[in-house]
């Protein structure tokens, strides 16, 4: 940790925007944030009622302590009908709504019109299948335009989707089903992944034969489906063969094309639920993140407006799955509440060859392109020649998100990808804030390689030291009185309610508080550490906790211990991230074998397999190291600190607490011995 400070630290280039961008700039007033936090209420409403209401709300925030809030009580309104409906409405109908690729080069494109009529026609297709209102319906598909329609059509009747991430395995999924009591499952035979087909409906079916009693219906698209066997002249598509349950299974195209497309918005209290997201937890057991209707649209609405400049003849390509937060906010609500032509693609950005990204934006002119940190670093290191071939002119601005970007990759991103005309804004922000909270404004602000910048205005973040104290407003004013020679670091807190923040932890309210609102009674814990500079620009520092953050995405150590010492030949696991040149971090396991098993090549093969089994492949450790004893503290707790220095390969950090300081020494000579 202290080696990034001190490399952020050393950071001092900044960029402003150039003129031309302010000059077009959807906000380039910088008196805008303080404008907004004089009456931040004020400012959120202004966005709301930029959305379509059924009824409006009587009061805007209704916070009678920490952690239950609501926004725009009493308010009704449909998610659905605001992406979709209201611009078809207002002459919209003939915009591109979803320009869609799929990984073997099939195109698709929807305009919001057409769009809006699959959507109808699959939400009549949900209810006839038995979901309704407040019903939970489980989405495990691949990124296809029916990604974005199920998780629409959901809104449209009021049942509340979960969408769980393709790459998570079948147990992953059965116990995101069990914890959300999904009554159906929507799902697809599979989806292609580096030329292989991910096999989803096998998940599925593995999911639901461990026990889901929740689950009524599955309904399975045929994204994939070769010709199949035939079988006294009746083909059966590869999709059905094998665990197709009749009465249960459904497939899409025998039911969705035959419905209505006339299907009426559900009218939504302001605190409906629209979704649940599961997220990683440092107990291990995932959370089941909860976002109404109301809050989280506008949230989502105004963020994507301002980070994100939309202008109508946009195209806008955020590189997320649905599978995450990402991609519920900045591919599907954001965008579409916003009248966006979004970008879906379905595949790896290596197939088929290393340009496939930019391909995309040369065939599509993508003119703004949102990715993450650990994809930027895997283009640096393939080289400028992919980006190089193509014609990149139509990008204007350039967008990061997941994990802290190293300055070198921003400057990368800036020169080759960017070629030194777009904006680059970093935004900071989580699966429980629901929308971008600390980003540069590009028509505003003075960007810096590998600070996220400022919160977003309405937003108020700031940093508290292990006593809760607030350390920022002293540091600013020793700014202002040119007293202060460096930045401030702590933990990221946010002190304020926002329309987008999470209501809670599915069927755990005790949790939530616990998780959150516990570590500062009263304001929202992050998770995160982070240092605020001179110019009041904060610098993310990564998870304070026991949250890994992989190629950006949040798995827990605890997750991937309790699937280690799930294994027979476990007796004691301790995992941690190291430092990773491309995923920002990776998975290191230290493990204690029962006596019997003996420690080889196949027998760590089986524990990564293990792993990538119970969790989903992005869990799959990269180091499983085998050793005798793990080191703790006289008081027994393991100390994940040396188990880094030694996964890192530094100097031995101080090992007089441990209980046995030669068990370190021993694990790092087996350590550089295992490596490679
Ligand atoms: O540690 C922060 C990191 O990702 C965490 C949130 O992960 P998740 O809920 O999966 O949402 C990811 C997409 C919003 C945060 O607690 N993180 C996210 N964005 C950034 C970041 N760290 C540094 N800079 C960012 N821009």
């Amino acid at each position: 940790m202290s080696e990034t400070i001190q490399t952020l630290l050393q950071e001092s280039r900044s960029f402003p925007p150039s003129a031309d961008f302010v000059a077009q700039a959807n906000q380039s007033d910088p008196g805008v944030y303080q404008q907004a936090n004089a009456d931040y209420l004020a400012f959120w409403e202004g966005w709301a009622r930029q959305l379509d209401w059924i009824e409006p709300w009587h009061t805007v925030l209704d916070w009678s302590g920490a952690p239950f809030a609501k926004w725009f009580v009493g308010g009704k309104l449909n998610a659905c009908h605001n992406c979709l409906d209201r611009h078809v409405a207002n002459g919209l109908g003939g915009k591109r709504a979803i320009v869609w690729e799929g990984e073997p080069g099939d195109e698709r494109t929807l305009t919001y019109a057409q769009l809006l009529e699959e959507v109808a026609r699959l939400a009549n297709a949900l209810k006839a299948l038995g979901v309704g209102k407040g019903d939970r319906v489980c989405v495990y598909l691949p990124m296809v335009p029916e990604l974005a329609m199920t998780m629409l059509a959901c809104a449209r009747i009021g049942a509340t989707h979960s969408v769980v991430f393709g790459g998570f395995s079948a147990e992953s999924l059965y116990d995101r089903i069990n914890d959300a009591g999904a009554k159906a499952v929507v799902t697809a035979d599979g989806g292609w992944r580096r030329g292989g087909i991910v096999p989803l409906k096998k998940a599925v079916d593995d999911a639901l034969a461990m026990g889901c009693p929740t689950v009524e219906k599955v309904l399975v698209l045929n994204r994939t489906g070769d010709a199949g066997t035939v079988t006294n002249g009746i083909a059966t598509p590869a999709y059905d063969r094998g665990g197709w349950v009749d009465g249960r299974d459904v497939r899409w195209e025998d039911l969705v094309p035959n419905q209505s497309a006339d299907c009426p918005c559900e009218p939504m209290d302001s605190e409906d639920l629209l979704y649940i997201l599961y997220t990683s937890g440092s107990t291990g057991k995932p959370k089941g993140i909860v976002h109404t209707t109301g809050g989280y649209l506008t949230g989502v609405y105004a963020t994507a407006q301002w980070v994100f400049d939309y202008k109508p003849d946009d195209v806008f390509w955020c590189t997320a799955d649905c599978g995450w937060v990402t991609g519920h906010s900045y591919v599907v609500y954001g965008p579409l509440a916003n009248a966006t032509t979004v970008v879906m693609y379905e595949g790896a950005p290596d197939t088929p060859d290393k340009d496939r990204f930019w391909r995309l934006i040369e065939k599509h002119r993508i003119t703004i392109l949102y990715t993450a940190p650990t994809a930027i670093r895997a283009f640096m290191k393939w080289g400028t020649e992919y980006p190089d071939r193509c014609d990149l002119s139509s990008l204007r601005l350039l967008g990061s998100v997941g994990e802290p970007i190293n300055p070198e990759a921003w400057m990368w991103y800036q020169e080759h990808i960017g070629r030194f005309r777009c904006p680059i804004v970093d935004t900071w922000w989580q699966t429980e804030t629901g929308a971008i909270m600390i980003s540069p404004l590009p028509g505003i602000t003075h960007t810096k390689p590998g600070s996220a910048t400022r919160a977003f205005p309405g937003i108020r973040a700031t940093i508290f030291n292990d006593q809760g104290e607030d350390v920022s407003t002293e540091h600013m004013e020793r700014v202002d009185r040119g007293e202060a020679t460096h930045a401030v670091g702590g933990y990221l807190v946010i002190t304020q309610p926002w329309p987008s923040m999470l209501r809670g932890i599915y069927g755990d309210p005790e949790r939530f508080r616990q998780v959150y609102w516990s570590r500062f009674p009263g304001t929202y814990f992050t998770g995160d550490g982070a240092k605020l500079d001179e110019d009041g620009c904060f610098w993310l520092l990564g998870r304070v906790d026991d949250i890994m953050l992989v190629a950006g995405h949040n798995i827990s150590t605890m997750e991937v211990e309790s699937a280690l010492v799930d294994h027979p030949a476990v007796a004691e696991a301790a995992v941690i991230g190291k430092q990773h040149e491309l995923k920002g971090q990776a998975i290191a396991a230290f493990v204690i074998v029962r006596a019997g098993f003996v420690a080889s090549e196949a027998l760590v093969k089986e524990l990564k397999d293990h792993v990538a089994k119970k969790i989903g492949p992005i869990a799959r450790p990269d180091d499983v190291i085998i050793t005798a004893e793990l080191p703790k503290t006289r008081s027994g707790k393991i100390m994940r600190r040396l188990l880094r220095d030694v996964a890192e390969g530094r100097a031995l950090g101080d090992t007089t607490t441990l209980a046995d300081a030669a068990v370190v020494g021993a694990l790092k000579d087996k350590y550089e011995h295992t490596e490679g």
